[in-house]
C-alpha cells in the first residue's frame, strides 16, 4: 500500500517536471531577449518590433554601414517558409522577397523572390530588386523558433514591407524552388528610424 502510493508521487512528479520542460522548449523570443547566433553581422545594436502578432513575427534592424542594413525576422518554426518582402506600392504584386526555410534535414535555403504576379510561375526564385550582402544570408532554427538573418546593400530600405508564411510542412524544393502559396500575409509599413 505504502509502496504504490510513494510510487504515484512519483508519477505525477515526473509528470510535472516533464511539462515543465515542454513549457520550456516552446517557442519563446521577444524584444527583451538577447539574440545569441553566429552571424555575419553584430547582433547587439539591432532596434527589435513585434511585427506581426498574429504569427508571432518579431524584427530586429539596424543601419550599420551607410549602405548596409541588418535584419533578422524571428518566426516559430512552424516547418514552413518564412517571407520578408519590400514593395513599392504595399503590393505583393511587383515586390521582392527574402524567404527562407530549414528543410527536414536541419539544413537553411535562404533565397530571393521577385514576386511578379499571383499565379506561382510568376513567382521567380533568385530574382528580385533587393541587393542582398554575398554571403549575408543565415536562417537558423533554435528553441522552436526561425531566425532569418539578412543585409541589404541600400541606403535606405522601402517601408512598404510584407510578411508572410508558408504552408505547415510545405517546403520549396529543387530545381526552381517554386513557392506554394502563403497560409498567411500581411502587408504594413515601417518606419525605419523611429521604429513604428
Ligand atoms: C557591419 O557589417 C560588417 C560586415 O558586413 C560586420 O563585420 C559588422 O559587425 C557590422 N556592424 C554592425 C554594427 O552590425
Ligand atoms: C525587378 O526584378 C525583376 C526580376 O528580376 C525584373 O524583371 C525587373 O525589371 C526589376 N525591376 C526593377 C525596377 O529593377
Ligand atoms: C554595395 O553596393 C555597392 C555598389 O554596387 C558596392 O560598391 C559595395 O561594395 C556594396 N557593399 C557591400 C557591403 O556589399
Ligand atoms: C562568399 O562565399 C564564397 C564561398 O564560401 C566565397 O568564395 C566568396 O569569396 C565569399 N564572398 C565574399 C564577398 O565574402
Amino acid at each position: 500500500m505504502k509502496l504504490s502510493s510513494i510510487s504515484i508521487i512519483f508519477f505525477f512528479a515526473t509528470l510535472q517536471a516533464l511539462s515543465v520542460l515542454q513549457v520550456n522548449s516552446q517557442s519563446t523570443d521577444s524584444c527583451n531577449s538577447n539574440l545569441n547566433l553566429d552571424l555575419p553581422f553584430d547582433t547587439s545594436l539591432l532596434n527589435c518590433l513585434p511585427v506581426w502578432s498574429r504569427h508571432d513575427f518579431i524584427l530586429r534592424y539596424v543601419r550599420n554601414l551607410s549602405n548596409v542594413w541588418n535584419f533578422v525576422l524571428s518566426a516559430p518554426d512552424t516547418n514552413s517558409f518564412v517571407a520578408m518582402g519590400f514593395s513599392t506600392t504595399g503590393q505583393m504584386v511587383g515586390s521582392s522577397a527574402v524567404v527562407g526555410w530549414v528543410s527536414a534535414d536541419g539544413s537553411g535555403t535562404v533565397k530571393q523572390y521577385f514576386l511578379g504576379g499571383q499565379r506561382p510561375n510568376l513567382v521567380v526564385a533568385d530574382q528580385g530588386n533587393l541587393t542582398i550582402v554575398e554571403n549575408s544570408t543565415s536562417i537558423t532554427s533554435r528553441s522552436s523558433r526561425v531566425y532569418l538573418a539578412f543585409q541589404l546593400n541600400t541606403s535606405q530600405p522601402l517601408s512598404r514591407v510584407l510578411y508572410s508564411v508558408g504552408q505547415i510542412g510545405v517546403i520549396p524544393s529543387a530545381p526552381g524552388f517554386a513557392l506554394a502559396e502563403h497560409r498567411d500575409k500581411v502587408s504594413t509599413v515601417l518606419n525605419y528610424r523611429t521604429g513604428n
